[in-house]
Parts: structure tokens; sequence; C-alpha cells
């Protein structure tokens, strides 16, 4: 019966203490229990909310763990209860496709377990079983599956996806179509549904509308490729590494600034572009004074802006008189996507052209290597690297 009911020995880059290097290991992962899915996880990609938790966090606690988020895999066998997907232990590619008899799938970070306050809420996909464990980085050491050298290691963000094994419980796994490229789809699973649809779903970018994002990274980008969908009439890229301009121009952003080559506040030199600020902003950076900037650079009357980019260690502030001029500040967390419903529709705007991913894949390379793909993320030269986790 193959693997099903086993403990399967696997290789995963393991994060054993903050701020140093991920060291490849061999884990033990279990066997899914009641509700939950073991994965075989093919690809994922390298978001800045990694190193967030690895290097700029000040988290101490949350080690050892195996981090990773945006990946995508197959179903290779499920525990009790679980009726939804259908296990397959062995898969072949045909022209990037993978092809098995188990379901294709992506891990999602905000579960959907459809019963809850905020599930039953049109607004919100803050799912209350996702948030505990949200709040804190990592999933409760109860629940995870994994083990190495006899202690118990920690699922980042109860996903784990540089593993090449990893336990979700289905309500955190969405199920897609079949011949999706897996190497692709996986930067649905965080950074481009995340900008994408916190222009989309939280701001609600309109027709004809002026739009700023900040930071141009995959989450920036993909709120740029977000605002031109949704019709606005320009898009004004902000960075400060102009290296991120040409993916922009070709996602859709209509003029680049870069804050640096101005001696005014940037806030001011979009006001003056715009004859007065911005009808939408948005903040991808993760930084609060970029936050800051974003909300003063919108118009007053109507601008919206919204924090996207990740922090949790400082406070922001702003003048009360932006508010009460008018303007909306509000944030998203993954897009504002519900995941089990949202991601399978992703992937079929992907597959018809809607939705590009392809651009946002500038480096590739296999799981060992996930030590570079972080230092490339440092450095500012990628926008996506996708790391091939399993190939056979
Ligand atoms: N809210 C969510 O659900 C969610 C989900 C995923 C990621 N995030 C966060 O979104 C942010 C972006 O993620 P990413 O993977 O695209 O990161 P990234 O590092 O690839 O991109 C960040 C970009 O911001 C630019 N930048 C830095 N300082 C700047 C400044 N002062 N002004 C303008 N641009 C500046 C960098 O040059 C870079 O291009 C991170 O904070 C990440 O943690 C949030
Ligand atoms: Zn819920
Ligand atoms: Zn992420």
């Amino acid at each position: 019966m193959g693997t099903s009911g086993k403990v399967i020995k696997c290789r995963a880059a393991v994060a054993w203490k903050p701020n140093a290097p991920l060291v490849m290991e061999e884990i033990e992962v279990a066997p899914p229990q009641k509700h939950e899915i073991r994965i075989k996880v093919i690809a994922t990609g390298v978001c800045h909310t990694d190193l967030y938790h690895l290097f700029e966090g000040k988290l101490q606690e949350g080690f050892p763990a195996v981090l990773g988020h945006e990946g995508a895999g197959i179903v290779e066998s499920v525990g009790p209860g679980v009726t939804d997907f259908k296990p397959g232990q062995n898969f072949k590619y045909l022209n990037h496709v993978c092809v098995s008899v188990g379901d294709n799938v992506i891990p999602i970070v905000v579960s959907q377990c459809g019963e809850c306050r905020f599930c039953k809420h049109p607004k919100s996909n803050m799912c209350e079983q996702s948030w505990k464990s949200l709040s804190t980085g990592i999933m409760p050491e109860e629940d995870s599956r994994f083990t190495c050298r006899g202690k118990v290691i920690f699922q980042f963000m109860g996903t784990s996806t540089f593993s090449e094994y990893t336990v979700l419980n289905q309500i955190a796994v969405a199920k897609i179509c079949d011949d999706a490229r897996l190497d692709r789809v996986c930067l649905l699973g965080c950074g481009v549904a995340t900008g994408y649809g916190a222009a989309i779903n939280t701001a609600q970018v309109t027709q004809g509308s002026v739009c700023a994002v900040f930071g141009l990274g995959a989450v920036g980008l993909a709120a740029v490729m977000g605002c031109r969908n949704a019709g606005a009439s320009r898009i004004i890229g902000v960075d400060i590494n102009e290296d991120k301009f040409g993916k922009a121009r070709s996602l859709g952003a209509t003029d680049l600034v870069n804050p640096k080559k101005h001696s005014k506040p940037i806030s001011e030199v979009l006001s003056e572009m715009t004859n007065g600020g911005v009808d939408f902003s948005l903040e991808c950076v993760g930084n609060v004074a970029v936050m800051r900037s974003a909300l003063e650079s919108c118009v007053r009357g109507w601008g919206v802006s919204v924090v996207v980019g990740w922090t949790d260690v400082d406070d922001f502030s702003a003048r009360p008189i932006q508010l009460i001029a008018g303007k909306t500040w509000k944030g998203s967390l993954f897009g504002g996507f519900k995941g089990k419903d949202a991601i399978p529709k992703l992937v079929l705007d992907y597959k018809s052209g809607r939705i590009n991913l392809d651009e946002f894949v500038t480096h590739t390379m296999p799981l060992d290597k996930v030590n570079d793909s972080i230092e490339l993320m440092k450095t500012g030269t990628c926008i996506r690297t996708v790391l091939n986790v399993s190939s056979k």
C-alpha cells in the first residue's frame, strides 16, 4: 500500500534557530490524523514573510521549524474523515504538468473551515481556526507531524512547504484542477493572491481610478496586476530599487517613482503628479513609515489606503486629520480571499491568461539551495524563486 499510514522519512530545510541558515535534514513525517491530509510538495515559492520570521521578526520562539508557505503539491494520503480529497502516491511530469491519481492541491495559510463566524461572513477571510496559528506564526505543538533528531519541529504558518512532505488539516487545503503547472500556481498560495486580492477585494479599485503601489516585490507587482485588471487608468509603482521597474511596467504600471531620487516626501511627489492624491494606495513593503506615506498619498474625501506589508513589532502613526478628511485606512490578509473557494478560480484565471504568474518567477532551483534563495530575497535580486521540492 505504498506509504499510506506509515511514517515517511524525507528531506526538509529546518530552521533550528533565528538568524541562522536553514539546514537540510532528514525528518520524519507522521501519517495524517483525523481530518488531515499528507501532501507531497512539488514546488514552493519563497516569500518575504519567511524571512521576516527567520531574520527580522525578533522572534526567539517557534524554533526549530520548517518554513515555507507558498507551495503546491499532490495528496499522498488522507486521514479518517477526509472525503473530498483523492490520494495517489506516484506522479510523472508531462509538459510541466504533474500527472497523478492524487488531487493537485495548494496549502493555504488562512484556512477556511466554513463553520466559524468569520467564514460565514461575506466580508472576512479571518477563519478562527487559522488565526490561532497565524498570530504566533506556528501551529500548536500538538498539531505538528514533524520530528527530527528526536525533537518536535514546528510547522510554520501551518503549512511548512520547505519539506518533501507536509501534513495539514483539510480546512487549510485548496483542491485545484489537474492540469496546472504546480511550479507556477504555488505562488497563489501567498504572494500573488495577497497583492492581487488587496487591490480587487480590499481596496476595491474602480474603473478609471488612479492608484499607487508602494513596494514592487511579488506582492506589490500582484497588486499592480490587480489594479490593472480592475480597470485603473493610472498605476504609479513606487520602489527604492529601480531593478523592479521593468516587471512593474509589464504588469501594468504606467508611472514609476524612486523616492530616493526626490528631496520632497513621496506623498508630496505623488500629490503633485495626480492633482491632489491618488484614489487608492497599497503598501506592500512592511515598513510603518511607508504605511504612513501611502495614507498621506491618497486624495482627501475618498482616498483608500491598504496596508498589505507585514510587521507586528512596530507601531504606526498618522495625523487624525488624514482620516477626518475622509480617507480610509484598511488592512488586508491574504488579499481578503477565502482560500478554498478562491484559489481554484485563480488557478483557472492563470490558465486563461487573466493572471500572469510566469512573470513573477525570476529564479528556479532545488530545495537544497534554499539558503541561496533566501539570499536573493534579502538582497532584492529576485521577485520569486521557485524551489523544486520533489522531482520523483
Ligand atoms: N498581508 C498579507 O497577508 C501578506 C502576505 C504575504 C506577504 N506579506 C508581506 O508583504 C510584504 C512584501 O512581500 P514580498 O514578498 O513582495 O517582499 P519583497 O522583499 O520581494 O518586496 C518588497 C519590496 O519593497 C521595496 N521597498 C523596500 N523599502 C521601500 C521603501 N521605503 N519604499 C518603497 N519600496 C520599498 C523593496 O525594494 C522590494 O522591492 C512583506 O512585508 C511581506 O511580509 C503580507
Ligand atoms: Zn472558519
Ligand atoms: Zn507569504
